[in-house]
C-alpha cells in the first residue's frame, strides 16, 4: 500500500497560550498568534495495514541518521489519537499502521516538537480513514490531540488561535498567507536536552500565579494592538508587543505554583544581545517559549547578518533560519 506521508511545521507564538479553562476539552483562557516555521518540520510517514492490531512505530531525531523503535509512551498516545479521531468521524473503520516520524530540530526544547507531530498525525490518521475535514475541523481535532498548539500548525503562514466558548468554538485559522510578510524567526539552539517540565504539566499552574489575571486582562489590548501592527506591517511596533508578551508570559512561569525557569545564562545573554542590537540599529526582539532557546524574530533583509552574528557567540549551538510556510499538508 502506498504511505500516506504528512508535513507539518511548528509554530512560534507572538501572543502565547498558557493556562487551560478546560483541560479535558483543551480550552485555553485566551486566544493566540503563531507563525509557521519553514526549517522545524515533522514528516509523518504512515503505511496502513488490515490488521488493527499492528501499531509500530519509529522515530528520527534530527541529530540521528536512523529510525529507532517509539517508547509505550509514545506509542500510547498515537493510539489515544487514533481513538479520538475515530470517535470524532463516528467511524467503525479501523486500521493498523507502521508509522515513522522524523523531526527536523530538537525536541521538547522548546521549539513546539509536539506541535508539529500531533498536527502532522491528525492529518494522517484523517486521511487514513478517508475523511475529508476543512481546516477549522482538522484545526479542532488537532488541538485536541496531546499538544494544544498543535492546532495552529493546520492553517498556512500567520495563525489565530481563537479561545472560544466550547469545543466547536475554539479553532485556529490563517490571518495571512506565509508570504504576507516577509519574516524571519532565528531560533538560537542553545541546548538540545529534554525540558525537565512538559508544557501539558505546566499548563495546569499557570493560574496560580498571583499575575495571572492582569496578564488576562492586558492581553485584551494587546491583541487588538498587535493585530493591527500585523497587519500594518509595522515593524517596530510589531516587535515592541511580541517581546513584551515573551517577557509576561515568562514570569508567569517563574511565579506559579511550582515555578518554572527555563531560562538559563545563556538566554539571558543572548537576549540581553538582542537589546544591544537594538541599540546599534539592528532591529530584531526576541520570544521563547518554555523553552531555554531564543527565538529572535527579525526582517528577511538582516535575517543573515544576524545569523552569522549568533553564530559567532560561543553561547549558541547553531541557528535555525525560519520563514512563515504552509501548514499541515499531504505530499
Ligand atoms: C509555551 O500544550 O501546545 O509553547 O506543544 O507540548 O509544547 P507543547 O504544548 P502546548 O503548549 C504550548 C505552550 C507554549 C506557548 C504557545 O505555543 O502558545
Amino acid at each position: 500500500m502506498k504511505p500516506i506521508t504528512v508535513v507539518s511545521p511548528a509554530n512560534i507564538a507572538f501572543i502565547k497560550y498558557w493556562g487551560q479553562r478546560d483541560s479535558k476539552q483543551i480550552l485555553p483562557y485566551n486566544d493566540s498568534f503563531s507563525m509557521n516555521l519553514s526549517q522545524c518540520v515533522t514528516t509523518v510517514e504512515m503505511v496502513l495495514s488490515d490488521d488493527p492490531k499492528m501499531q509500530q512505530m519509529e522515530i528520527k531525531l534530527w541529530n540521528e541518521s536512523a529510525y529507532r523503535k517509539a517508547s509505550e509512551s509514545q506509542l500510547k498516545s498515537v493510539e489515544v489519537c487514533y481513538q479520538r479521531v475515530r470517535n470524532y468521524l463516528k467511524t467503525t473503520n479501523q486500521f493498523g499502521f507502521h508509522m515513522r516520524s522524523s523531526n527536523r530540530f530538537p525536541m521538547k526544547a522548546g521549539i513546539a516538537s509536539s506541535a508539529s507531530f500531533f498536527s502532522a498525525l491528525t492529518l494522517a490518521l484523517v486521511t487514513a480513514f478517508d475523511a475529508q475535514l476543512d481546516t477549522k475541523e482538522l484545526s479542532i481535532l488537532a488541538r485536541l490531540s496531546g499538544s494544544g498548539s498543535a492546532c495552529r500548525s493546520i492553517p498556512d503562514g500567520f495563525v489565530w488561535w481563537y479561545a472560544g466558548k466550547d469545543s466547536k468554538s475554539s479553532y485556529a485559522e490563517s490571518i495571512a498567507p506565509p508570504d504576507f510578510w516577509d519574516l524571519v524567526d532565528l531560533v538560537l539552539i542553545l541546548n538540545t536536552q529534554q525540558k525537565h517540565v512538559g508544557s501539558s504539566e505546566g499548563h495546569q499552574g499557570a493560574d496560580s500565579s498571583p499575575y495571572f489575571e492582569a496578564r488576562q486582562t492586558a492581553l485584551q489590548s494587546t491583541m487588538t494592538n498587535i493585530k493591527e501592527a500585523f497587519l500594518q506591517k509595522d515593524f517596530t511596533r510589531f516587535g515592541t508587543l511580541l517581546e513584551q508578551e515573551a517577557i509576561n508570559f515568562s514570569s508567569i512561569l517563574m511565579t506559579q505554583q511550582p515555578p518554572l525557569f527555563y531560562w538559563s545564562d545563556k538566554t539571558i545573554m543572548c537576549m540581553k544581545e538582542v537589546l544591544e542590537l537594538r541599540r546599534k540599529g539592528i532591529e530584531a526582539y526576541f520570544t521563547i517559549d518554555a523553552g531555554e532557546n531564543l527565538h529572535v524574530i527579525c526582517q528577511n533583509k538582516d535575517a543573515e547578518l544576524l545569523k552569522k552574528h549568533f553564530e559567532n557567540m560561543l553561547e549558541v549551538q547553531t541557528v535555525i533560519t525560519n520563514e512563515p510556510c504552509a501548514g499541515a499538508h499531504l505530499v
